[in-house]
């Protein structure tokens, strides 16, 4: 028997609650979009029932409701429901469809078959158990819209917080080089490692760190990349920011998303203080992306 939280999701509060949800160790949930309208989100959460009483649950929805104050918003009210016998991960996996992002790529749960008006998009498989990432994510799908409107072909790689492993897996799609990859969450190496594979890439084309910026440098022995994608939140890029140009060669550029659109300005000027130039800024809803480059010379192309 389980608890099943359902829970009307703002776009502002998705990112922070799953992360709150994969602190407190909870990784059986899912996000539901409802048909034709992306931007309304549910949070479908499972809990078994013995080991959560009304005072746990009461308290849990506190903890998550503290989210909600940053923001200067109300916090959503959500519904339990007991759902008996209920398999949760296959629940999970019915609110998982084939994802069509930007006009090259289709995301793909790994147990389903491309549908055929999909077939001739860049499949990326994906079964990411409970890391961030499977591409409904506005984030996730503004860094791929800029990966697609400029290739990293024969480019170095590195993808810092890389959750499921999507960027990689579509950056090796689009023809770069090779990928590195950390996160300082081992699910997210292991679901990492797995998608890899599940897309058939040899480990030596994506490589997978458990840590962030300091292993990633590690595992370059020294080189550096052409391209960063961060896609984590602003204040941790911003914290992140002083390292990057360690990671990232003269020539090369970054992709940051996991911001809030109104957080740009700031973390705009926190990068050009660190001698980085914004070369391209997108949106989707309240979520931004920055392109930037550490180049004079480097433009849009
Ligand atoms: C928003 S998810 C992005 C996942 C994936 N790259 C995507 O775009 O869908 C952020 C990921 O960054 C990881 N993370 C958070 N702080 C980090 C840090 N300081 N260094 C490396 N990874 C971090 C989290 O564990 C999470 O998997």
């Amino acid at each position: 028997m389980w608890w099943r939280l359902a829970l009307p999701c703002p776009a502002e509060l998705e990112e922070s609650l799953l992360w709150k949800l994969s602190d407190l160790g909870l990784h059986r949930h899912a996000l539901q979009h409802a048909p034709e309208q992306r931007d309304q989100v549910t949070l479908l959460l499972w809990l078994p029932q013995p080991e959560w009483s009304s005072t746990d649950r009461s308290q849990l929805i506190l903890t998550l409701a503290a989210l909600a104050k940053p923001f200067g918003m109300a916090f959503p009210e959500g519904r339990w429901d007991e759902v008996a016998d209920e398999d949760w991960s296959l629940s999970w996996k019915q609110h998982w469809q084939p994802d069509p992002v930007g006009a090259r790529f289709l995301i793909l749960p790994a147990w389903l078959e491309a549908p055929p008006e999909h077939r001739e998009r860049l499949v990326i498989r994906m079964d990411p158990g409970s890391a961030f990432g499977t591409g409904s994510h506005p984030t996730t799908r503004l860094c791929l819209e800029a990966l697609e409107a400029r290739p990293p072909v024969g480019e170095l790689v590195a993808d810092l917080g890389c959750g499921s492993g999507v960027l990689g897996l579509a950056s090796l799609g689009l023809g770069a080089e090779a990928v590195v990859s950390a996160d300082t969450d081992s699910l997210a190496v292991r679901a990492t490692t797995d998608n890899r594979a599940l897309n058939e890439w040899e480990a030596a084309r994506l490589r997978v760190v458990l840590g962030s910026l300091d292993e990633l440098l590690q595992l370059l022995e020294g080189r550096q990349v052409d391209l960063l994608l961060c896609n984590i939140l602003a204040p941790v890029i911003e914290a992140l920011a002083p390292g990057f140009e360690r990671l990232v060669s003269s020539k090369g550029r970054a992709l940051l998303s996991g911001l809030l659109v109104d957080q740009a300005p700031r973390l705009k000027r926190v990068l050009s203080d660190l001698g980085w130039r914004v070369i391209r800024e997108a949106e989707q809803g309240r979520w931004g992306l920055l392109e930037v480059s550490r180049s004079s010379t480097s433009s849009i192309s």
